[in-house]
């Protein structure tokens, strides 16, 4: 049974919004609609997700707290602590990593003045690292929103953010 509290954190829409979307599923499989209702939650609070938010969607969807954290703490997709407006997930992944994403890597902690998993001070940047964006023909590749950014060298970088 969810409590007022729980309940309070997730919207009418976006209990509307999980509604609908577990409609795909078998009625005794609406747990697969998890990701999407992550994705929705954290969407609505600020980009990330918290303990409070996911045992919500464990009590929504009816499943065990421990596996929406399983899925919350697997994907990169999701959030666990406040991020910054654009997140950048640089791949470097080896056959970026041989294009240069290493140096792209640097490029983006001295323009932005922080470190992987750090968000800038004014909240506007998030530097993330993952693994292959599945554009390694284009490398090195990052992501920032639905955008990819490819062939990525420091003029390009300074172009991306300076257009931010
Ligand atoms: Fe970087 Fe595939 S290794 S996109």
């Amino acid at each position: 049974m969810m409590t007022e509290k729980k309940a309070s954190l997730l919207s009418p829409a976006i209990c509307e919004h999980i509604d609908r979307w577990i409609l795909r599923y078998p009625p005794e499989q609406k747990q697969s609609g998890v990701f999407e209702a992550l994705r929705v939650v954290q969407d609505a609070h600020q980009g990330s997700l918290t303990v409070e938010l996911m045992d919500a969607v464990a009590d929504y969807l009816g499943m065990p707290n421990i596996a929406v954290y399983e899925v919350a703490t697997f994907y990169s997709l999701y959030f666990l602590q406040p991020v910054g407006k654009h997140i950048i997930n640089l791949c470097t992944n080896l056959p970026c990593r041989l294009r240069g994403s290493e140096a792209a890597l640097e490029h983006f902690k001295q323009r932005l003045g922080i470190d992987v998993n750090e968000t800038t001070p004014d909240g506007q940047f998030t530097l993330k690292e993952v693994e292959c964006l599945g554009a390694c023909i284009s490398a090195p590749v990052c992501q920032m929103g639905k955008k990819y950014y490819d062939n990525l060298t420091p003029e390009k970088i300074d172009e991306v953010l300076n257009g931010k």
